[in-house]
């Protein structure tokens, strides 16, 4: 049996749209910042049978672990992709899980992608005799899985453009990241269709060149450890985004009253106090709030009062 994990990430400078659907070729860089806490795991094991097949991964004291059909499909998708790689024809039993709560509408597809692309890469160099790939080799492999997969391998920021990934050492390297949970339901647009709807956007052609000038604002606020600039620019990128997704010839939208009031009462914080968290959001409703590792206090002020009224990861 083989084992392996994986974190998730999440986007300041989103990957929305692609150049190649097939390989997963974004059509402009993005930047991350692991979530090491977020964890998918997957374990794989030889089977007897004549298919491949997916399996929840039972974790002693985690709660049962579900994914729909069509994730499935799409994960066993993956390893079947990897194993045309290694050129092994043999069966294989995947069991994977999450510890952050199914269905929570938090993009888990980064974390499981990056989590069985490594462990299919174990078992499949194993039994073929065939040597371990490099980090570099296994990123590319997930990335045709599920592009944002590719960020995953790499820590605490990982920049990713075309097929190219790296870590990179910036400030801000241990921030506390909250998650408030708007809704659990399964999201009605998945992150892999809104990519192709957004491209009937009137604002999709200039969408790589603000992406990019979003990515080197954030950058140099990185760089020169200038908070409030990168609030605003992290704002602004995730925005632009939601704005995408809210102008294509299909329209739809992932703010819902409650998410505009949090945003609100966010941005209204920000006003009188002069700090806070950075916030964005990927395409799901939830927000995500990153806060330097000097606001552990603010973190908690959030979560006790601020946010009471909210269910908070
Ligand atoms: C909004 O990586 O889920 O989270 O490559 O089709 O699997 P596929 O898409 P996916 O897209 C993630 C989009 C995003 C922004 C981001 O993580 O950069």
């Amino acid at each position: 049996m083989w084992f392996a994990q994986a974190p998730a990430n999440i986007a300041l400078i989103k990957y929305m749209g692609k150049m190649d659907p097939i390989k997963n070729i974004p059509a402009n860089p993005s930047l991350s910042y692991t979530l090491d806490n977020l964890l998918s795991f997957v374990e794989i094991e030889k089977s007897t049978g004549n298919v491949d097949r997916w399996e929840p991964l039972q974790i002693p004291g985690a709660g049962a672990f579900s994914l729909s059909d069509f994730a499935q499909k799409r994960f066993l998708e993956h390893l079947s992709h990897m194993k045309s790689v290694y050129q092994y024809s043999g069966h294989l039993v995947v069991r994977s899980c999450n510890n952050f709560p199914t269905g929570s509408g938090l993009a888990s597809s980064a974390s499981s992608f990056a989590a069985l692309t490594k462990c299919a890469s174990l078992a499949l160099s194993e039994i073929t005799g065939q040597e371990q790939k490099s980090l570099d080799e296994l990123a590319n492999l997930s990335r045709t899985g599920s592009g944002s997969s590719c960020r995953s391998f790499y820590s605490p920021w990982a920049l990713w453009d075309d097929t190219s990934v790296q870590s990179l050492e910036l400030s801000y390297s241990n921030l506390i990241h909250h998650v408030i949970l708007i809704s659990k339901d399964e999201k009605l647009v998945s992150s892999s269709a809104a990519h192709q709807l957004v491209v009937s956007s009137p604002f999709y052609a200039e969408r790589p060149t603000r992406a990019k000038d979003n990515l080197r604002t954030c950058l140099d606020a990185l760089y020169n450890k200038n908070w409030d600039v990168l609030y605003n620019v992290v704002w602004r990128e995730f925005m632009d985004m939601h704005n995408l997704f809210a102008t294509c010839e299909e329209p739809f939208s992932y703010i819902t009253d409650e998410t505009r009031g949090i945003l609100d009462d966010i941005a209204r914080y920000w006003e009188t106090h002069g700090d806070g968290p950075l916030v964005t959001m990927d395409a799901g409703p939830n927000i995500h709030l990153l806060f330097r590792d000097d606001q552990q206090e603010l973190a908690n002020h959030f979560r006790l009062f601020l946010l009471k009224d909210h269910d908070i990861l």
